[in-house]
């Protein structure tokens, strides 16, 4: 109405100007220019009232990706396939600018802040799943629109019950309450189910222990079978390759969906076996397909996470061999996004952005005390044939008699494809024969010269990329987030942009239960051991 004031507004003072002089001829102008106006006025109107444009938004999270991931990589990728220097990433074209992370707690945060940030628009403390800097829930974009009649889901490579696609889905004061969070990823909290679509790891925490119906790894805490409660409240579930496939590539399935495809993480995409686990961009095709289909008759669209989430992982292990291809692997299924993208006749945005850098990367080391050389060396990336926490399993199950001369041959030699292997690097993997991936990923960091600051998080901006099918759309996702943005802002964008009330939600969240009934804090800072051993990434509450 403000508006349509607007337009009016200017006529009427012209019009009054002219009525007082009351000329007949003026009258009959004015008459005419009213109906004119009114007429205007009422196609306005019937376009100000007729529906919103449906619209799909895919937001990408690149866990742990800082802007010498990308460097790194596509310098790996030049050297591998012989490409010119201008060959860049699918994702490198769509860069509009930058975000800075911190969260409220630390100048330096963890996913479930990062994540929050985007989720709920606002500063939260590390270790935050969808609560506020006082642990209160706070209602996620996922859920208002969810809540608006959009199709929801959440394509991951890590556990669903991890830090970033749980901050969308759930609220609890610690993100190592995975069996809460996958209990909300189901339904069970006030809201009801808000997820349509989940694929990826984690179903350890949907199953306990002693319940052997979905797997043998079972971590629930309570006697709760949640892919059993899913089924009863209508999910479908797929939980291995061969029923992944038979969704076909998303033309056959059945919403709600629960896709758990591995009991933790699913693995790195260096060591990731076909057979087994699909790509994320094969997830990620599953979900567009099925969302579409989900929403084709409906005038709302879909909102979907797509989350390149071990990023973060290699770099905890400090393994560029694995986040390269990590890396190629986001950049693939972000190319797929967008090409579905402009074959839609939807509008549909893409966001990409990271929720932090990890491990500080550099490409660059100095590896003596002479002035540094001024070059890093690609191919030892490429010789490696498997990541750092692969050949530690592999080492720590090796049973047989000659440990060194298998070290020598079949992990320097063949899996890493170095020569120039030292003895005190030989010694070094024979005394860790139970945890060496950190000595793995330092041998290969040292021969490519690579290097890392930490095996944590750092505070450095993250890049934010944006692609519409629209022009007009386009512009505004410039305008909007061009430059150098806080984090929460990216999630303001998403609220603006479907303008949702995000109050509304948290009234309808606020007594969600966010904390296990029977506490399960030990004695250290609330860390449970065991769901701790879980996540060796991210070890320590961090509040
Ligand atoms: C790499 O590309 C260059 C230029 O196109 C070509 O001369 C060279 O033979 C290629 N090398 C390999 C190993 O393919
Ligand atoms: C996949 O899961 C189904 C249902 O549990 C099972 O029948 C089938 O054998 C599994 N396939 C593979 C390859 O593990
Ligand atoms: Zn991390």
């Amino acid at each position: 109405m403000s508006e349509s004031q607007g337009l009016l507004r200017p006529q009427e003072g012209k019009n009054d100007r002219r009525t007082s002089r009351f000329n007949p001829r003026s009258v009959l102008l004015t008459a005419a220019s009213l109906l004119i106006v009114f007429s205007l006025l009422g196609c306005y109107q019937i376009f100000g009232t007729s529906k919103p444009t449906k619209k799909n938004i895919i937001f990408f999270v690149t866990d742990g990706m800082g802007p010498a991931s990308l460097s790194l990589t596509r310098s790996f990728r030049q050297y591998r396939d012989n490409l010119t220097i201008d060959d860049i990433l699918e994702l490198d074209k769509y860069l509009i600018g930058s975000s800075r992370t911190r969260s409220s707690s630390s100048l330096i945060t963890d996913s479930a802040a990062g994540a929050t940030a985007f989720s709920c628009a606002m500063k939260s403390y590390n270790s935050a799943i969808g609560v506020d800097p006082d642990s209160n829930p706070c209602g996620t974009v996922m859920e208002a629109l969810k809540l608006e009649g959009y199709a929801t889901g959440l394509v991951v490579t890590t556990r669903i019950t991890d830090a970033t696609p749980a901050a969308f889905s759930a609220h609890t004061s610690l993100r190592i309450y995975e069996d809460l969070i996958a209990q909300h990823q189901i339904g069970d909290y006030p809201l009801g189910r808000s997820v349509d679509l989940l694929i990826g790891g984690g179903r350890t925490h949907y199953y306990s222990p002693n319940d052997h119906k979905y797997g043998n790894k079972g971590s629930r805490q309570d006697d709760r079978n949640l892919i059993d409660e899913a089924k009863n409240q209508g999910w479908s579930y797929v939980g291995n390759r061969s029923e992944f496939d038979q969704l076909n590539l998303g033309s056959n399935v059945q919403l709600p969906l629960l896709a758990l495809l591995d009991d933790y993480d699913i693995p790195f995409d260096l060591d990731r076996d076909d057979e087994v686990h699909p790509s994320l961009e094969e997830e990620a095709l599953v979900a567009l397909n099925a969302l579409t289909e989900a929403t084709k008759d409906s005038d709302k669209g879909f909102f979907l996470l797509v989350e390149g989430s071990r990023i973060d992982h290699a770099g905890h292990n400090n393994d560029p061999a694995a986040q390269v291809r990590e890396v190629l692997a986001f950049d693939k299924a972000f190319k797929a996004v967008k090409d579905f993208a402009d074959k839609s006749d939807v509008e549909t945005i893409l966001i990409s952005t990271s929720d932090h850098e990890t491990g500080g990367l550099a490409t660059a080391r100095q590896i003596s005390p002479n002035y540094p050389d001024y070059i890093w060396y690609p191919e030892a990336l490429l010789n490696a044939k498997h990541s750092g926490e692969y050949l530690n399993k592999k080492i720590a199950n090796y049973d047989g008699k000659d440990l060194k001369n298998f070290i020598i041959e079949e992990i320097l030699t063949k899996d890493l494809g170095i020569k120039d292997f030292t003895d005190e690097e030989v010694e070094s993997l024979i005394s860790h024969k139970a945890n060496s991936h950190y000595i793995i990923n330092n041998i290969i960091s040292l021969r490519s010269q690579t290097g890392w600051s930490t095996h944590g998080h750092s505070a450095v901006d993250v890049n934010i990329y944006a692609y519409a099918n629209k022009r007009s759309t386009m512009i505004k996702l410039y305008e909007t987030l061009g430059g150098n943005h806080e984090n929460i802002e990216i999630g303001q964008f998403i609220v603006d942009y479907f303008n949702l009330d995000l109050d509304q939600v948290t009234e309808l969240v606020k007594d969600t239960q966010h904390e296990p009934k029977k506490s399960v804090k030990s004695d250290t800072q609330g860390l449970n051991i065991e769901e701790e051993a879980n996540d060796h990434y991210h070890t320590g509450a961090q509040i």
